[in-house]
């Protein structure tokens, strides 16, 4: 699969190491494979930012971070909360939700609340202030195996999110011991097809209009350069 493939849900793929233990109405999980994305269930709840709302200034504002957590993020949550009261999916882990319910016409509407939940979640991690740089070396060494150079890699994440007509998300993702670059449309997310999310970047127009208008390649560019969590993205190889 290369960088222009589009990853489409699929039913039937599990996960393995999600562990959900619930201690009240707002815990948190041991989803050990993907620090701090880890998801409250029944209800569901917001979890925080990591970092201030205005704390990546001047490359997304708080205006932009105002709206796209505090009215975007939640709305989905919200949702996810409505659409799951009182059914099989109520109490579940939200990653087990997002692979019991993809590709499932009628779960649509669960599907995508639950996975934009999700990838919200991991796209506040994959960013962090004075980000950029060096990766971890763990993480550099599987990049230039996998990519070259970190410059290649950057560029095909580049693309990836340049060219994902319409809304969704560019991905960096572990697949069969090697690292790739994938996008996804609206809520799709590549857990669906066993691939290892490590970082990603929302190209809806909610995550940089405000700030860029219609300059996708200029947010997708200071994000890569100046806020990329590649720390984050090492803890995710697991
Ligand atoms: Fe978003």
């Amino acid at each position: 699969m290369n960088s222009n493939d589009t990853i489409r849900p699929s039913s039937g793929l599990s996960r393995r190491g999600f562990l959900a233990a619930s201690a009240g109405a707002a815990f948190v999980a041991a989803a050990g494979d993907f620090p701090g994305t880890a998801q409250a269930a029944a209800p569901f709840v917001l979890p925080p930012l990591p970092f201030a709302e205005n704390a990546l200034e001047p490359v997304i504002s708080a205006r932009t971070i105002g709206f796209h957590y505090g009215k975007h993020h939640k709305a989905y949550v919200d949702n996810l909360n409505k659409l799951t009261a009182g059914t099989e999916y109520a109490g579940m882990a939200l990653e087990k939700i997002i692979t019991a319910t993809a590709g499932q016409a009628d779960k649509a509407g669960i599907f995508n609340n639950a996975a934009q939940v999700w990838n919200h979640t991991f796209y506040w991690k994959s960013l962090r202030p004075q980000g950029g740089g060096e990766p971890p070396p763990v993480l550099k060494q599987k990049i230039e195996a996998s990519f070259g150079t970190l410059e290649a890699c950057k560029k095909e994440l580049a693309n990836a999110a340049m060219t994902q007509f319409g809304s969704g998300w560019a991905w960096l993702v572990l697949d069969g011991g090697a690292l790739k670059v994938v996008k996804t449309g609206n809520a799709d997310v590549p857990l669906t097809k066993g691939m290892k999310p490590l970082l990603t970047i929302d190209v809806w127009e909610h995550a940089y209009y405000l700030d860029y208008q219609n300059r996708r390649a200029d947010y997708v560019d200071a994000l890569l350069n100046k806020l990329v969590n590649w720390d984050f993205a090492a803890q995710n190889l697991g």
